[in-house]
């Protein structure tokens, strides 16, 4: 039994029930595709199978590690972009206690920081003043191996820890996760006799989160990275067993989702009412961005956090361009209690809620704004979560990659590969001067001095 619900009661306004399962019949032959892996990107399709795949050697591994690193750091550095530290971020943020950094005494988790997810000279240096004063250790992620921004931080941070502790005792508190046999990171990883863990050839970075590439770092942090994967298999066994909408959330997600696109709602919001889900968001606009926006195609995936964003998004999401369909995550108990109290005095006019929870009003606001929303045209559609833990958030991984893969195959693009991310980094090179690219370094160098 799922977890998770979606959630398209709110929808009949905008597409009723016998439209969408006109849609039925694509589905199930971009279902098909999937399964029977003869769809576009089909040598990137690994991440299917993760939640049943992975090993108990593997588990038992990641479990150990954790284990040594908590012993050994305060803070642990996670070295990576996109996907290869996105995922990680979103299920860390979302278990930990927000105030983390401020609780550590020693008998916590190490403090979770990142670097290489920017080429931020202040963010890295400001890191640096930190890891002066703390016993650290990092894991760098990068699949390619070959990504400048986590290449960067890691020489930086390399140098740092080898100069702190000595060279050997530098190496036990770093782990690399990277391609199997490719890439530049693998070569250094193996030449200085690294800790190393592999991303499957099949599995690319935006849908890494269930490899190693999430797991030890969950694990460091201190969560339950068996129920994780337990979820997500939950999850995946539903999404496998067939692609009705009736009965696989995934499909219908992506059923409706490309319904709306085609009716012309072109931007997706996911919105949360948990701070603590922000990085789900920033996961999932990834994964969505860099899978769909292909060849002029594409719903442009954006996110807003509810009700803080109300006081600012909400203006244009009631009443600007009506492009716009919603998806709320929301979320049944939270994990604490807290009542607003009664006031004898009531300047502020708030005793008609004294008695409630935070989380009554929450809820009343969410759906204040969803009904708005209708009214401004505005389809909601909702995930919800009976609760935050691990099990529920490995199901809304699993959901969020099945539903992206099967809408990228509705929308006919290739949703495994990101050609598009390409061209930054040409005029990046050219412009810093690589060698094997003084065509272009030429050819940058004279548009510019055109001034187009
Ligand atoms: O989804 C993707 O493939 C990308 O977001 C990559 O994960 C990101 O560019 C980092 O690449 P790499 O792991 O090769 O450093």
């Amino acid at each position: 039994m799922l977890n998770l619900r979606f959630n398209d009661e709110h929808l009949s306004g905008f597409l009723t029930e016998d439209e969408l399962l006109i849609m039925q019949e694509e589905v199930t032959v971009c279902h098909d595709l999937f399964m029977n892996k003869t769809g576009k990107g089909n040598d990137f399709l690994g991440w299917i199978d993760l939640p049943e795949q992975i090993g108990e050697t593997v588990l038992r591994d990641i479990e150990d590690d954790a284990r040594k690193i908590r012993e050994i750091a305060e803070v642990f550095v996670v070295i990576g972009i996109g996907g290869s530290y996105l995922g990680a971020r979103a299920v860390i943020e979302s278990l930990n206690h927000p105030f983390a950094s401020m609780l550590m005494d020693g008998k916590r988790a190490p403090l979770v920081v990142y670097a290489g997810n920017s080429i931020s000279q202040d963010y890295h240096a400001s890191l640096l003043e930190l890891l002066d004063k703390k016993d650290y250790a990092l894991a760098v992620i990068s699949k390619s191996g070959t990504t400048t921004e986590p290449a960067v931080a890691f020489r930086i941070l390399k140098a740092h820890l080898e100069n702190k502790y000595g060279k050997e005792n530098a190496r036990e508190r770093i782990i690399s996760i990277t391609d199997q046999s490719k890439g530049a990171l693998k070569k250094l990883s193996t030449d200085e006799g690294y800790k190393t863990y592999i991303i499957p050839d099949d599995v690319g970075g935006r849908f890494s989160v269930l490899t190693p590439v999430g797991l030890l770092l969950f694990a460091v942090a201190g969560f339950d990275i068996r129920k994780l994967i337990e979820g997500a298999r939950n999850m995946r066994n539903t999404c496998i067993a067939g692609s009705s909408l009736l009965e696989n959330p995934a499909a219908r997600y992506a059923a409706v989702r490309n319904s709306l696109y085609r009716m012309g709602k072109q931007v997706e919001i996911l919105v949360n009412y948990e701070p603590s889900l922000q990085y789900i968001t920033e996961w999932w606009k990834q994964l969505y961005g860099e899978s769909e926006g292909k060849g002029g195609e594409g719903i442009f995936p954006a996110g807003v956090g509810f009700t803080t964003d109300l006081h600012s998004m909400g203006q244009y999401i009631q009443d600007g361009q009506r492009i716009i369909f919603e998806t709320a995550l929301t979320i049944g108990s939270p994990s604490k209690q807290l009542k607003i109290p009664h006031d004898p005095s009531d300047l502020d006019g708030m005793n008609f809620i004294a008695g409630k929870t935070m989380h009554e009003v929450n809820q009343m606001a969410a759906l204040g704004t969803v009904l708005a929303h209708i009214d401004g045209e505005v389809p909601n559609l909702e995930i919800s979560l009976p609760a935050i833990n691990e099990e529920t958030i490995g199901e809304l991984l699993y959901f969020f990659e099945f539903a992206c893969g099967l809408s990228g195959y509705m929308l006919g693009v290739n949703p495994f590969d990101q050609p598009g991310v390409e061209d930054y980094k040409r005029n990046m090179f050219a412009l810093l001067g690589k060698p094997g690219f003084e065509k272009e370094s030429e050819a940058i160098r004279n548009r510019l001095a055109a001034g187009k």
